[in-house]
Order: C-alpha cells, then sequence, then structure tokens
C-alpha cells in the first residue's frame, strides 16, 4: 500500500515507519526539519514538508495514497504532565491537526484512516477488564483524543474506513520518559502512580508500530493496543527495578497521587485493558506481553547503546 504518516518522527512513528517498510509499503512521511526528513529517508521512507494545520496542503501530499496514519502528538515532558498550559500544543495538534488530516485524506480521496488514540479514556474499572465497549470518561488531558478520535468519526461518517487504535502507556528505547523512569529505578525510587492494586496498561513501542501496520488490513473501528498482561501499578514499578536491576527502597507517589485529581488521573485510575478483539481481528500479538518481558529488554537494549 502507499502510506502516509504524519508524525512518523516520533517516539511510536520512528518505530513504525521502519516497521511499514518492512512490510513492504511504500512510505511517505511528514518532516519539519532537515534533519528529520534525512532520518526518514535512512528509514527508506519519502520525507515531505508540509503543514499539519493546512488541509489544501496536506490533501496535495496525500494524494495518491491508499492509507493515512496520524501520529502526531506534542505531549509535555513528565516534569510538566500537570501543568495545564504545557497540554497546549499537544491538544491544538490533536484537535486542529487530527480535523485537518480527516479532511484532508477525505478531498485526497484516501480510502484509509489510522487514528492514534489513548487507553486512558476509559473510566476506572478497578479489578474488572476494559473493551472497546466501555464508556470513556471526558477531563482535562483527554481533550485532545476525544477531539481525533471525533475527526476519525467524521471521516467514516463521509464514507472512508476509519480505524482508533487505543493505545496504553507506551515505553521503550527512544521515549524520552522510559530513559527517565529507569534512571529513577536505577536510584531506587520505585514509581507506583496510584493506589498500588490499581491496573496500568502498558505497550512497548515495538509492538505499537507492528499494531500499525496490521491496523492497514483490520476492518474499521476503535481498538485497544495494550500488551496482554496488564500489571497492578506495584507489578509495574517491581518489573521496572527489575530491569534496572535495583530494589525499589522508596515507593511514591502511591495513593498520595491520587491529590492531584484530574491531572494525574490519567495516570492513577485503575485500567486493566484488553486487546482481543485486535488480537482476534489480525493475528498481530506483541512481542512483550507484558511490562516485565518489556522494560528488560528496554533496558538490555539501552545498555547496549550506551
Ligand atoms: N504517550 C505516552 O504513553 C507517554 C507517557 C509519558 C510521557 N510521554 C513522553 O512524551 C514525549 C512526547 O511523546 P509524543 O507522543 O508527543 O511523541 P513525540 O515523540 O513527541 O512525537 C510526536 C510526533 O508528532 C510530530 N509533531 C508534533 N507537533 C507537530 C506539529 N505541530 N506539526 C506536525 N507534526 C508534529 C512530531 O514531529 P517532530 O519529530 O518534528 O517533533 C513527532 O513526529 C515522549 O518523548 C514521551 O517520553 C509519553
Amino acid at each position: 500500500m502507499k502510506v502516509f504518516v504524519t508524525g512518523g518522527t516520533g517516539a511510536i512513528g520512528s518505530h513504525a515507519v521502519p516497521e511499514l517498510v518492512k512490510a513492504g509499503h511504500s512510505v511517505s512521511a511528514l518532516a519539519r526539519s532537515a534533519d528529520k526528513a534525512a532520518a526518514l529517508a535512512a528509514q527508506g521512507a519519502s520525507p515531505v514538508t508540509v503543514s499539519l494545520f493546512d488541509p489544501a496542503a496536506l490533501a496535495e501530499a496525500f494524494s495518491g495514497h491508499d492509507a493515512v496514519v496520524n501520529l502526531a502528538s506534542a505531549m509535555p515532558s513528565t516534569a510538566l504532565f500537570m501543568v495545564r498550559r504545557a497540554w497546549r500544543a499537544t491538544e491544538r495538534v490533536r484537535t486542529e491537526g487530527s480535523a485537518a488530516v480527516a479532511e484532508a485524506a477525505l478531498n485526497a480521496g484516501v480510502d484509509r484512516l489510522v487514528q492514534e488514540s489513548v487507553a486512558m479514556l476509559y473510566r476506572d474499572h478497578g479489578a474488572a477488564w476494559i473493551d472497546e465497549d466501555a464508556p470513556v470518561d471526558h477531563y482535562p488531558a483527554t481533550t485532545g483524543n476525544h477531539a481525533a478520535e471525533a475527526s476519525a468519526r467524521r471521516f467514516a461518517t463521509a464514507g472512508g474506513t476509519a480505524v482508533v487504535l487505543r493505545l496504553g502507556l507506551f515505553y521503550g528505547p527512544g521515549a524520552a520518559h522510559s530513559e527517565q523512569m529507569l534512571a529513577q529505578a536505577r536510584r531506587h525510587l520505585g514509581l507506583v502512580l496510584g493506589p498500588p492494586e490499581n491496573y496500568l496498561s502498558s505497550i512497548h513501542m515495538a509492538d505499537a508500530a507492528t499494531a500499525v501496520v496490521a491496523a492497514l488490513g483490520v476492518p474499521a473501528g476503535t481498538y485497544n493496543i495494550v500488551d496482554d498482561e496488564p500489571l497492578t501499578k506495584r507489578g509495574y514499578a517491581d518489573a521496572l527495578a527489575h530491569a534496572a536491576g535495583a530494589t525499589p527502597w522508596v515507593r511514591l507517589p502511591g495513593r498520595a497521587g491520587l491529590v492531584f485529581g484530574d491531572r494525574l488521573t490519567s495516570l492513577t485510575r485503575s485500567l486493566r485493558v484488553s486487546n482481543a478483539r485486535f488480537r482476534a481481528a489480525t493475528g498481530w500479538a506483541p512481542r512483550h506481553p507484558s511490562a516485565r518481558e518489556g522494560w528488560a529488554a528496554t533496558a538490555a537494549e539501552l545498555a547496549r547503546d550506551r
């Protein structure tokens, strides 16, 4: 297929682009700088410089493609996670950007739109499993994700094939927050976001990338992209500590994280999300079945590259 990727130079995109090329697709991708264009070309993609907020120019860029994959996002660093204004850039990318991408894809006659979203949209379900029919929640940090899903729905209503991928908390080599979390674990700081018995659904970025490839053939719809075994927050912190080769002496912030309310709720709530629908529809399976294997692989890869 001829595939255009927006956000192809980001944390997930830089895994997804080579995976798409490896699967035999012809890949074009948005580049915002000469450096990023060179990186895309080195991965076997054709870089295209175009604004994410210009539907007419985007339609021209998308013309002749079978699918558009929108992975563009501009999340704040973890240090700024609780600062509301730090989310403005990502809100604009997810709201205005996703609307421009969907409109342009329609105008260019592209058949399929794959739109990234997040599993953190679901309400807290305690220890119960969550599938795609579970009710979602609205709080400030999710404004952009809901808008992006709405853009994909508009694309579908107009006759296109829209696929929404709700990704778990991603991690892996190349994501700044992952390297920071491993460094903290090495200093014996266990990161337990919320009550330790709550569940956290995660996805290694390499597995998110293979899911993007599989999404090119899946029936239209919304799918959870998470690993097979969500761990409890305590289990996740232990997996991280084990990967870092350290014992957690301090476990923070734990329940105290709840005092930050909706500013931290995407991370403190209990989300035991199932990938069964996507697995059944595509045959996709994550290479890292849980964060235990995924963090061990991440630490090993980062140590090799050091
Ligand atoms: N999602 C999670 O689970 C999570 C959790 C905690 C922390 N984080 C952290 O948040 C950081 C950012 O993550 P992210 O998901 O936003 O991915 P990212 O790695 O920053 O990638 C976002 C992609 O969108 C593109 N983009 C951003 N603004 C754009 C614009 N105005 N026009 C066109 N393209 C634009 C970027 O292009 P450029 O390459 O040109 O910038 C990039 O290709 C990561 O490093 C990660 O450590 C993520």
